[in-house]
C-alpha cells in the first residue's frame, strides 16, 4: 500500500527507516547543514564562487529575509489526503512547481557536473535549465535525459551568429524553452572571487557550450589573428595552462602542446557578453525561434511590461542570487508588483533565496507559477553527486507538498494570497 501514500509521507518513511533498511541518505536535510557540509568538501575557490555574491552580499541576505515578511495562515480539515503538486507551464505538465536553475561551472562542485544533474533531474522528471556556462555541453547532457524536460539558458554574446547557433542547438537537444538572462551583461563585483584572484572561465572551466560550438570554433580561428602572444612562464601561469589543457575537449597531452585551450579562453573573453544589449535586440532572438522565451533577472513591473510588449513568453523574477547588484531589492519583495502588472498574460517564475518548501509555498501564494532552485542543488551535488541532487529534489518536493497540504491546499492552484498575511 506504500504507493498510495502521498509522496511526502513516503519520503519521510524512506528517511526515517533508511538506516534500518541499509539505505542511508547522502545529504543533510536542512539548508544550513547542507551548505556547511558542502563547504567542507569544496576547495576554497569553489565555495567562494558558489556561495559568494556581489559587494557586501546584502542582496543575498535580503533574498532570505524577504520571505520572513510573510507568514502562512493554514486552513484546517480540507481533506488533503491526495495533494497534487503538479503545474503546467507552456502546455507541459511537471510534477512539482520548481525547476533547477541554470548554474555555471558545475565541475567546481563535482567532477560529474552537469551530467550528474541531468541524470538526477531526469529521474525525477524535473526540468533542468542548461547554463550557457555549463561544464558539460548540452548535447552530452540531453543524451542521458531521455524525454525528460530541459530548458536552455542563454547569455547573449557579442556574436549574433553564436547566439543563433546556441538557440539552434538547444532546439535540436529538445529544450522546451529559452531563458535569456538579462541581468549579467557584465559580471558583478564579487569580492570573494576577487580576493582569491579566481575566475573559473579564465582557467577554461564553464565554457563547454562554447568550445563544442561550430561558430565558436570558427571565431577561435579568426578573432585573434597573429596578435596572440605566448604567456610569460611563471609558476602560476604554468598551473593555469595545465588546467586549461585539462578542461579543453580532447586529449590532455595534445592540448598541452596546442594553442587551442588558451585561444578558446581568449575568444570566450572577447565574446562572452554584450553590455550594449537593449530591448530592441529582443526582436532578433524572437525571430530565431518559436520556443517560449523567458527573461530572467526582471526586478520591476515596467521591465516585465516591456518584455510582454516584445512578445516574450515568460518572466523570471530574480536578482541572480544576489550576485550582480549589491543592495538590490529581494526577488520575493518585488514579486507581487510584477505579478500584478503581468496580470496572468504570461507565466511568472522566481528565484533567489528559495531554501525550503515554505519559501516555495510563499512565492507561489504571492503569484509565482513556479520557482527555480539554485544553490541548494549545487551544494547537494558537491556532497554526493547525482544521488545528492536526486535526494535534494525529493526533499524539496516532500517539504513543499507537506507545507501545501498542511496549509489546507489540495493542489498548487489553491495556493494563493488567502494563505498569507504580512508579518
Ligand atoms: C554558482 C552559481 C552560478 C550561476 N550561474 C548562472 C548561469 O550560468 N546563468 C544564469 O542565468 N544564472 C546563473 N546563476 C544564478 C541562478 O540561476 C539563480 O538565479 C540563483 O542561484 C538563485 O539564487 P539562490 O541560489 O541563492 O536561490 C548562478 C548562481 C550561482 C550560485
Amino acid at each position: 500500500m506504500a504507493s498510495d501514500k502521498p509522496f511526502s509521507r513516503q519520503r519521510q518513511t524512506d528517511i526515517f527507516l533508511g538506516s534500518l533498511r541499509g539505505n542511508d541518505r547522502t545529504i543533510p536535510i536542512s539548508f544550513d547543514k547542507l551548505r556547511n557540509t558542502a563547504k567542507k568538501k569544496l576547495s576554497k575557490e569553489a565555495f567562494a564562487y558558489i556561495a559568494g555574491s556581489a559587494g557586501r552580499e546584502m542582496t543575498k541576505k535580503s533574498n532570505r529575509a524577504g520571505f520572513n515578511k510573510w507568514k502562512i495562515t493554514p486552513n484546517m480539515l480540507n481533506d488533503v489526503s491526495e495533494p497534487n503538486t503538479g503545474v503546467t507551464l507552456f502546455g507541459q505538465r511537471y510534477p512539482v512547481p520548481f525547476l533547477l536553475a541554470p548554474i555555471g561551472v558545475l565541475d567546481m562542485a563535482h567532477p560529474d557536473a552537469d551530467l550528474a544533474v541531468a541524470k538526477a533531474s531526469a529521474a525525477e522528471n524535473v526540468p533542468f535549465i542548461f547554463s550557457s556556462q555549463a561544464s558539460v555541453d548540452m548535447e552530452t547532457c540531453s543524451a542521458v535525459m531521455g524525454d525528460s524536460p530541459r530548458w536552455f539558458q542563454l547569455y547573449w554574446s557579442t556574436s549574433d551568429d553564436l547566439v543563433e547557433s546556441f538557440v539552434r542547438r538547444a532546439e535540436s537537444c529538445g529544450c522546451e524553452a529559452i531563458v535569456l538572462t538579462v541581468d549579467t551583461t557584465m559580471l558583478g563585483w564579487r569580492p570573494r572571487d576577487l580576493d582569491l584572484d579566481y575566475l573559473p572561465f579564465l582557467r577554461g572551466r564553464g565554457i563547454a557550450q562554447y568550445t563544442s560550438d561550430p561558430v565558436f570554433q570558427e571565431l577561435m580561428k579568426t578573432s585573434l589573428g597573429d596578435a596572440d602572444e605566448p604567456p610569460k612562464l611563471t609558476w602560476s601561469s604554468i598551473k593555469a595552462l595545465v588546467k586549461m589543457a585539462k578542461n579543453y575537449p580532447g586529449g590532455f597531452w595534445t592540448n598541452l602542446l596546442s594553442e587551442d585551450p588558451r585561444r578558446s579562453v581568449k575568444t570566450f573573453i572577447e565574446c562572452y557578453s554584450r553590455p550594449s544589449l537593449t530591448w530592441d535586440d529582443l526582436s532578433f532572438l524572437r525571430s530565431l525561434t518559436d520556443l517560449p522565451i523567458l527573461l530572467k533577472g526582471i526586478l520591476n513591473p515596467k521591465d516585465a511590461r516591456k518584455a510582454i510588449e516584445r512578445n516574450m513568453n515568460g518572466i523570471i523574477v530574480s536578482n541572480h542570487g544576489g550576485r550582480q547588484v549589491d543592495g538590490a531589492v529581494s526577488a520575493v519583495e518585488v514579486l507581487p508588483d510584477i505579478v500584478k502588472e503581468v496580470n496572468g498574460e504570461v507565466p511568472v517564475l522566481m528565484d533567489s533565496g528559495i531554501r525550503s518548501g515554505s519559501n516555495m509555498f510563499k512565492a507561489i501564494a504571492l503569484g509565482a507559477d513556479a520557482v527555480l532552485l539554485g544553490r541548494p542543488y549545487t551544494y547537494a551535488l558537491s556532497i554526493a553527486g547525482e544521488q545528492g541532487v536526486q535526494e535534494l529534489i525529493q526533499n524539496y518536493r516532500a517539504d513543499f507538498e507537506l507545507t501545501m497540504a498542511l496549509s489546507g491546499c489540495r493542489s498548487v492552484d489553491e495556493v494563493d494570497t488567502n494563505q498569507l498575511q504580512s508579518a
